[in-house]
């Protein structure tokens, strides 16, 4: 399973890579903005940062919601680094338009994805990445993780190539309910991605290794 992190943190980038476990990241408009990035050219040239950094897919979401403008945006994204993937939303123009850019050989990742007929709808059109939000299904008392189970059982069944990409991720139990799901990709913040190093057992353990290593070596 792949790791991205989900941020436009340009230091939370650099320190999930430094870990040496980051296979890419995505991003939304929420996301760039509590970064206080604003401006199509600042919006530009911030995903070149983030491109310059990490060598794996980093999603660029687009702002555009019909099918012509989905589409300019998504070509001045692409055009940033070849390791861009243009976000789409999952609507009936984003469809239209995931079709387009899978004929043109350009990377996406359907966002939004609340249900597996959306997610049967995105495989179809080609879509690189599909992104179920698992923490907002969650907020509404349905079980984000079955949802990442429906959908893997039909990729399996239909042999759909869409990665199912895990999002809206809340807690490291996500990351490893979704990897028991068959998510092949997760997107998290740092918090729960280095949430996964900690249990107590560990830190109990270590102490005394040390300790008693201390009281062997003086
Ligand atoms: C996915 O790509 C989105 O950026 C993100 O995971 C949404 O998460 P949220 O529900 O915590 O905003």
């Amino acid at each position: 399973m792949k790791f991205f992190i989900d941020t436009a943190s340009l230091d939370q980038i650099k320190e999930a890579k430094d870990l040496g476990i980051l296979d890419g990241v995505t991003t939304n408009p929420s996301l760039m903005a509590k970064e206080g990035i604003s401006g199509e050219a600042n919006i530009l040239n911030h995903y070149k940062q983030i491109c310059d950094i990490v060598d794996g897919d980093v999603s660029a979401e687009v702002i555009s919601t019909d099918f012509e403008g989905i589409v300019e945006e998504g070509k001045r994204l692409a055009e940033i680094a070849p390791n861009i993937v243009v976000k789409v939303p999952m609507i009936k123009d984003g469809i239209k338009a995931i079709r387009w850019f899978t004929d043109h050989d350009i990377k996406t990742n359907c966002t939004l994805v609340f249900s597996p007929g959306q997610a049967i709808l995105a495989a179809k059109a080609g879509a690189t990445y599909l992104s179920p939000f698992i923490g907002r299904v969650d907020d509404i008392n349905w079980d984000g993780v079955t949802l990442i189970a429906e959908i893997a059982e039909i990729y399996a069944i239909q042999g759909y190539e869409t990665e199912i990409l895990a999002a809206s991720i809340r807690s490291s139990k996500h990351i490893v309910e979704s990897a028991k799901a068959g998510a092949d990709v997760i997107t998290s913040p740092l918090g729960p991605i280095l949430g996964l190093l900690k249990h107590p057992l560990t830190d109990i353990g270590l102490e005394k290794f040390l300790a008693d290593y201390r009281k062997a070596n003086g």
